[in-house]
């Protein structure tokens, strides 16, 4: 019953006034990729290329009726002059100086940019070296326990609000991969996580403060990297109780972007697959973090899963029974953001017969994860809107380890998460789903 009183389109609210974009790692190679870009956008320079949001369609109903709105008005989401940005981050750099430093964009198109990004000034963030070990930034609040952490970037968002005039804000993760951390007793419940913070446990990880102040201030939450964050049981339950929509986890960009556009096509033809060995060379802050073991292994754990899930070897054993499955992240500065992703993929087809397949995608991460920043911000507003609450697995199309319901396996292949968004949006606008069934087309109709 509630269900059904919350998800209709009569109960979604308007988006009026300013969003609040707070991010912390807000110094980062993809925050100021993102936030240059979006006002690079709004006073006309460029194009969102690569957003679903502003330049996605929606087909609605029948083929032949072509109606095919814009997603961005079918939905009615945040204008981008409505976007505000804040966020943390252990360097003081504003997003000026620390924009030039990520060397993403080109100085051309950084410059004009210049009075708007040196404004953008990060506050001093919650951090703990163990957890990130090849960073030390000293731009760090004075506190040394979580509830005094966590009090103080509550400050800090409603500070935000009143000096920006923002009713609605969401938070996004863009800071450094977090080392490894396995799930424990005090993630389970939000009753053994409160504990945890009044001891200061050190299984409470910096990402989880920023979490929890998200979402007792009411706002949603969204984790770009791979480290655990909300996706544990203490978090889900505590946004399902506030009321919140949470999602993550890790931007799919590159190598795993092409990984989940490859292995559902070979798949669909019942190729098999001997081995799929994939290598990085990487040189900005990210590649630096990722050269600690810990971190690594977060974001090993979260690039691996991808390929069992799509392929499925349970239920077809011939063809993908104990595939190899390699990846390798090399730390190597001259590269800076622009990644190289080699895949060598050795693949099997009638009789048995081998087949390989190389892809060299030489492509830019920030430049790849700034519009599903976008996007994932917008969408997560309108969930919230929406009174969508807890884990969004309908923006699993934007993750590489997506979060899922704990008795479901999460789904990769990036065509399925993309008609899973699509007609999560016609059900929440009250139109039909839709199947892709056609034979009505020629066979059932008047
Ligand atoms: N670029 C991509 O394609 C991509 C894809 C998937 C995931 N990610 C993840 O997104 C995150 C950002 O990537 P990036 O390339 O911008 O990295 P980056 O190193 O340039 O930026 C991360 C920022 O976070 C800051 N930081 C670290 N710990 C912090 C804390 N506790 N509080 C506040 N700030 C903190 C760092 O100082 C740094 O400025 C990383 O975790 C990365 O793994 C990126």
């Amino acid at each position: 019953m509630e269900k059904e009183k919350v998800l209709t389109k009569n109960n979604i609210v308007a988006p009026e006034g300013k969003l609040g974009v707070l991010i912390p790692g807000l110094g980062g190679a993809v925050s100021t990729t993102f936030m240059a870009g979006v006002e690079a956008v709004r006073r006309g320079y460029a194009k969102p290329i690569g957003s679903l949001t502003q330049f996605g369609t929606i087909r609605l109903g029948k083929r032949f009726e072509k109606r095919i709105p814009m997603i961005r008005e079918f939905v009615k989401l945040s204008d981008l002059d409505d976007l505000v940005f804040g966020g943390w981050d252990i360097y003081p750099a504003n997003a000026y100086d620390a924009c030039k430093q990520a060397g993403v964009l080109e100085d051309k198109h950084v410059d004009p940019l210049a009075e708007f990004l040196k404004e953008i000034e990060p506050l001093p963030a919650v951090f703990n070296r163990d957890y990130v070990r090849n960073l030390d930034g000293d731009h760090q609040k004075p506190y040394k326990t979580h509830e005094d952490n966590i009090k103080a970037l509550k400050e800090d968002i409603e500070n935000f609000k009143q000096d920006n005039d923002v009713d609605r804000c969401v938070m996004i993760w863009c800071a450094s991969t977090e080392t490894y951390l396995a799930p424990s007793a005090v993630h389970q419940s939000v009753d053994s996580f409160y504990q945890g913070i009044k001891d200061n446990d050190p299984n409470i990880a910096p990402s989880m403060l920023y979490a929890v102040a998200a979402l007792e201030a009411g706002i949603p939450f969204i984790n770009g990297a791979p480290n655990l964050t909300v996706d544990i049981p203490a978090l889900i339950e505590l946004a399902k109780e506030q009321g919140i929509p949470i999602a993550g986890k890790d931007f799919k960009t590159g190598q795993t972007l092409m990984k989940t556009i490859l292995a559902p096509g070979l798949k669909a033809r019942m190729l098999g697959l001997e081995g799929w060995y994939s290598t990085n060379i990487l040189g900005n802050r990210d590649g630096l973090v990722l050269d600690d073991k810990g971190s690594f292994k977060t974001k090993e754990e979260s690039k691996l899963s991808v390929l069992e899930y799509i392929l499925q070897p349970e239920v077809y054993p011939d063809l993908y029974d104990g595939f190899y499955h390699k990846v390798t992240i090399n730390y190597y500065p001259p590269r800076g953001d622009n990644k190289e992703g080699w895949d060598c993929i050795d693949i099997f087809g009638w009789l048995g017969y081998p087949m390989q397949i190389k892809v060299d995608f030489l492509c830019r991460d920030s430049i790849l994860a700034a519009p599903i920043v976008l996007d994932l911000v917008l969408f997560m507003d309108f969930a919230q809107r929406a009174g969508l609450t807890g884990i969004q697995e309908w923006l699993s199309f934007y993750f590489k380890s997506p979060m899922h319901a704990e008795n479901l396996y999460p789904e990769h292949d990036l065509f399925i998460q993309l008609m899973k968004l699509k007609n999560t949006l016609r059900y929440l606008m009250g139109e039909e789903q839709i199947t892709h069934f056609g034979l009505d087309y020629y066979h059932f109709v008047d």
